[in-house]
Formats: structure tokens, C-alpha cells, sequence
């Protein structure tokens, strides 16, 4: 890997700070941390940048429900934002906030570009708006021409002299780009989505409010603000200067701008894969090489949302069950790009069935048995593939990788439980507690060796999913620290441990006993 291509940028969207966070944020920032994570692993030098989203009007007016002043509102939910993603073990690299000034001063810079550029110009406006989504709305978007089919809330009708953006002088450019990037969108059932749209036409869009006065002011016309998502896009650039640098856009560039692949759900993917691309183009700033939108989270199959009050609250899941049990039930249960469902029963199986069970139950025994009859040290033995499950771990690691290349975490995870249980199942019939009794320890010892060096791998590469249980994993095979910034280079059959010098098998997974709902 040359200096170069080592870098990956990854970010999660800026999360709104109208309310406290909820499982849906939890899922985005969990697979970013999740592929951070890997990518670390790999040797990759990551970035990972996540934020919160804090000016327009829906924000403005929950400070105002809560008696707060603007600021202090956002300074209070933001601080939910990172003590959420602390409890999750969220390992981010930079917070980007929009309401700091060096965002401030960014983004008025990028509008000044652009501006020269010749592509802001002012118009009236006239049409409608969604605030939830913040997003305008043509009639043919909303329900009965008025409601807005995501937050089922009647769009506000506006009318106001504003900046414009000209977005459809990029139409063929996008265009371009597109076909010389097959990947730029994904999955690739996403990008038909955005084609249609492309096709339609891309229209000029407001870049500026009169009415909304909780923004970034637009330069030399202090009676209008920036609309939110021109300045928030722009936070994926301003949060990645240190708090010493100047803030120009050329330093916040240097180090890691390309961004490698913005992670967002499927509902604000126009503004990624459209929108951001044309500003940027406009600014004739580089692109992001990647736009993944992923599905969304339902509740025993019903859309999640505070409408229907069927909610997912972050943390009682997370002091019921802990945090890799929260980690491993999304990434596990459902493929990421597509929607998908919680519900607490499956949870439960999921975490007593794969964790407790199959992957807990396995270590657990086979270092009782190394302790019991080995004083705890087997070393590497003469014999070689007893349990037949060689080419089975290589492929699995080499399976892994390319579905994890692919972010397809589910189905990395998938191929790594097949080999769980493939190793279970030759360990049961080999049973070598019975070779043991029978004096056979040379093949007792070769069959609890090759366990314990197919649960060491697999510690390394669960380690992204679950890092807390992947390092009690680690301690209990009597492994060296885990290094997180490259430890890929230990994975592999039988690589680099002579011996195992294991500790005492302590339950790394406690079930969780069935207590049906209601
Ligand atoms: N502030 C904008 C993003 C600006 S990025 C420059 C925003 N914020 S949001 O808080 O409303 O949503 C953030 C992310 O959470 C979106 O990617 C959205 O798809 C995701 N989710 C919100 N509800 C969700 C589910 N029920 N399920 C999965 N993800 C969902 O949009």
C-alpha cells in the first residue's frame, strides 16, 4: 500500500440536533465505526468523522419549546450525540459541529466561490417546504399535494426572494460522472433511484432563507441565511481542521479530502449523490469516490418513528443487553443497504445463539479443557489438520474480506459464523475429551490447538463488530494486546503463535434469558 492510498475518509451523516439520538442514528454510526474499525485493522491511516447537524428552523423552534437559547439547546443534545456514542464505543476521530466558526467561516468561503463562479444568482421563490425534512417539495411529492409521505406533517407553502444555486448547469456533468463511476452510488439498487431523478431534469434550488434567522449569514447580506443542508454538506470538509489551523478549505482538504465513502440512510441520499457533488463540482473541489445509503429500521415490521410511538430507545437496549450486544444484533440481523426489522425476540435468540452459544460456549470449553489437562499451554503440535478445517479458515478470512471491501457486513459476519460452526461441529466429533481420557493426547492436543487458533483469528476479525468481547477473547487465549491499527497481519492459519499460554475460560457472552414482551 503506497502513502498514499492508505487514507480512508469515512463519515456518517451530521445528526439533527431537534432531539436526542435514536436507534436509527445508533445504526449509522455503528456500521462507520464498524468499517472504521476494520479499516484500522488493515493498516489503513482512518479518519472518521461524525457531527451533528445545528442550524434551520425545526432546531430553532425545539430550542424554543425547551425555553433554551439556540446554542444552548444544541451545545446540550449534541453532548447526548457523544455520550450515546461513548456508551457505544464509538471510536470517531473528528465531531463536526456546524454551528463552530470555523465552519462558519468555511462555508461562507465555498459560497464566495461559487458565487464567482457564476453559479448563485437571486430569484423568488415560491413553493413547498417540508421542515422535517428540511427539503422543498413539489406538489407531486407529498400526499393529496400537501402532506409530506415521510413525516406525514402538511408542507409549509413559501414564498421569498432568495440566493439560487444552479444546479442544473451540472446536469450532464453528473451525468458524466456517473457512468465513469459505476460505484459512486451504492448499493447499486440506489443508483436507478438516482438516475430517475437525474433523467427528470435537475432544477435550481434556494440556497438562502429571509425567515430562517437561526444560520449561517450569507456574506455582504446579513437579512438572509444559508439553507441547512448548502451549509451541512459543507461540515464534512470544516470538521476535518484541527482547531489550530486557519480555516481555509485548502488546509481542511490537505490530509484526507477525497472522502473515501459517505455513509447516510436512503432518505437523504439526494443531497449526497445530487446535490453535494454539483456544489463541489462548482467549487471544483474533488468528489467523494463513494455515496452508500443504507435501508432503514423497522419495529416488529412497523416503520420506526415518534409518530407512531413504536421507538427504539438506545440506551435501555444498551443496559439491558450491553453494548456488543447492540453492535453485533444490527450488523448481524440485517443487510446493510436494505431495511430492516427489530424485534426482541429475535435480539434475543440472536445474542444467546451465535455469542453465548456457538462462539462462547466453544472458547469456554476448550480452554477448560487446556487448563484442566495441560496446565493451560498446548504448543504448536507435529500433527497438522485434524479438524480438517484449514482451507475452510482460509477461505473464510479471504470471504470476509472482500464482503467487508464491499461493506457487506452481514454477510462478512455470515461467513464468519459458518466457520464458528463448522468448528464446532469437528470439535464435538472429534471429542477430545474422550481422546484425552483414551491417552490420545497428541491428537487431543492438535485438536484443542487448532481450535483455540481458529478462535484467535476469529477474535481479530469480530473485533470491528464487538471490540470488547473480541479483546476478552483475546486475553483468555493468552494473546498479546490486540493492536487495533494493524493487527491483519496476525490473521491467518497458524500464524505466528507457537503456543498458546491460556488463561482461565470465563463466559465472554452471558445468555439472556427469555422473558416474552408484556
Ligand atoms: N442532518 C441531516 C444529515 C446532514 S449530513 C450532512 C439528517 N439528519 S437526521 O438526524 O435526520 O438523520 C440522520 C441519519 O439517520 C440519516 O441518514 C437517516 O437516514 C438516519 N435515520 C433516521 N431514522 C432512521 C431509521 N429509522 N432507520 C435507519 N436510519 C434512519 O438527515
Amino acid at each position: 500500500m503506497s502513502r498514499e492510498n492508505n487514507k480512508f475518509y469515512i463519515t456518517s451523516p451530521l445528526y439533527y440536533v431537534n432531539d436526542v439520538p435514536h436507534i436509527g442514528s445508533a445504526y449509522t454510526t455503528i456500521a462507520c465505526d464498524c468499517i472504521a474499525r476494520y479499516k484500522r485493522l488493515r493498516g489503513y491511516d482512518v479518519c472518521f468523522l461524525t457531527g451533528t447537524d445545528e442550524h434551520g428552523q425545526k432546531i430553532f423552534k425545539s430550542a424554543l419549546e425547551q425555553k433554551l437559547l439556540p446554542q444552548e439547546h444544541c451545545d446540550f443534545i449534541t453532548g447526548k450525540f457523544q455520550e450515546l456514542w461513548k456508551l457505544l464505543n464509538i471510536k470517531y476521530n473528528k465531531f463536526s459541529r456546524t454551528t463552530s466558526k470555523k465552519h462558519e467561516l468555511i462555508v461562507q468561503e465555498f459560497f464566495n466561490v461559487v458565487f464567482k463562479r457564476g453559479d448563485i444568482y437571486e430569484a423568488d421563490y415560491e413553493g413547498l417546504y417540508c421542515e422535517a425534512c428540511e427539503d422543498f417539495k413539489s406538489e407531486k411529492e407529498l400526499l393529496d399535494g400537501k402532506i409530506c409521505p415521510i413525516h406525514k406533517l402538511k408542507a409549509q407553502e413559501y414564498k421569498e426572494k432568495n440566493y439560487f444555486f444552479a444546479l442544473s448547469k451540472y446536469q450532464d456533468k453528473l451525468v458524466k460522472h456517473f457512468e465513469e463511476n459505476p460505484d459512486f452510488i451504492q448499493p447499486s439498487h440506489r443508483k436507478n433511484e438516482v438516475l430517475g431523478w437525474v433523467k427528470e431534469g435537475l432544477k435550481d434550488f434556494p440556497i438562502s432563507r429571509q425567515s430562517v434567522s437561526w444560520g449561517i449569514p450569507i456574506p455582504n447580506d446579513s437579512k438572509q441565511t444559508i439553507y441547512v443542508w448548502f451549509d451541512a454538506l459543507l461540515g464534512y470538509i470544516s470538521g476535518l481542521l484541527d482547531d489550530t489551523e486557519n480555516s481555509k478549505v485548502e488546509n481542511a482538504i490537505k490530509k484526507y479530502w477525497p472522502c473515501s465513502v459517505h455513509i447516510i440512510g436512503k432518505d437523504i441520499l439526494r443531497f449526497h449523490a445530487v446535490y453535494w457533488p454539483c456544489m463541489l463540482m462548482s467549487a471544483n473541489l474533488p468528489l467523494p469516490k463513494k455515496v452508500f445509503g443504507h435501508g432503514f429500521l423497522t419495529k416488529d415490521g412497523e416503520k420506526m418513528g415518534k409518530t407512531t410511538g413504536n421507538i427504539i430507545n438506545p440506551h435501555e437496549l444498551i443496559n439491558e443487553f450491553g453494548t456488543d450486544a447492540v453492535r453485533f444484533y444490527f450488523l448481524r440481523e440485517i443487510s446493510f443497504g436494505k431495511d430492516g426489522d427489530f424485534s426482541r425476540d429475535n435480539f434475543i435468540n440472536r445474542i444467546n445463539s451465535d455469542l453465548a452459544n456457538n462462539l462462547g460456549n466453544l472458547l469456554n470449553r476448550a480452554l477448560n479443557l487446556v487448563n484442566k489437562n495441560f496446565n493451560g499451554v498446548i504448543e504448536e503440535p507435529g500433527l497438522d489438520n485434524i479438524l480438517s478445517l484449514k482451507e475452510k479458515t482460509v477461505s473464510t478470512i479471504n470471504n470476509f474480506e472482500s464482503h467487508m471491501d464491499n461493506l457487506e457486513l452481514k454477510e462478512a459476519l455470515d461467513s464468519l459464523w459458518q466457520l464458528v460452526d463448522a468448528t464446532n461441529k469437528a470439535f464435538n466429533n472429534l471429542e477430545p475429551w474422550k481422546l484425552i481420557k483414551n491417552n490420545e493426547k497428541d491428537k487431543a492436543k492438535c485438536c484443542l490447538y487448532e481450535t483455540l487458533e481458529i478462535l484467535r483469528n476469529i477474535s481479530i476479525l469480530v473485533s470491528p463488530f464487538i471490540p470488547e468481547t473480541s479483546l476478552k477473547m483475546y486475553n483468555q487465549l493468552g494473546c498479546d494486546r490486540l493492536d487495533e491499527n494493524n493487527e491483519w497481519k496476525k490473521v491467518g492459519w497458524k500464524k505466528l503463535k507457537a503456543s498458546f499460554t491460556v488463561k482461565e475460560g470465563k463466559p465472554i457472552f452471558p445468555r439472556v434469558e427469555e422473558q416474552k414482551s408484556n
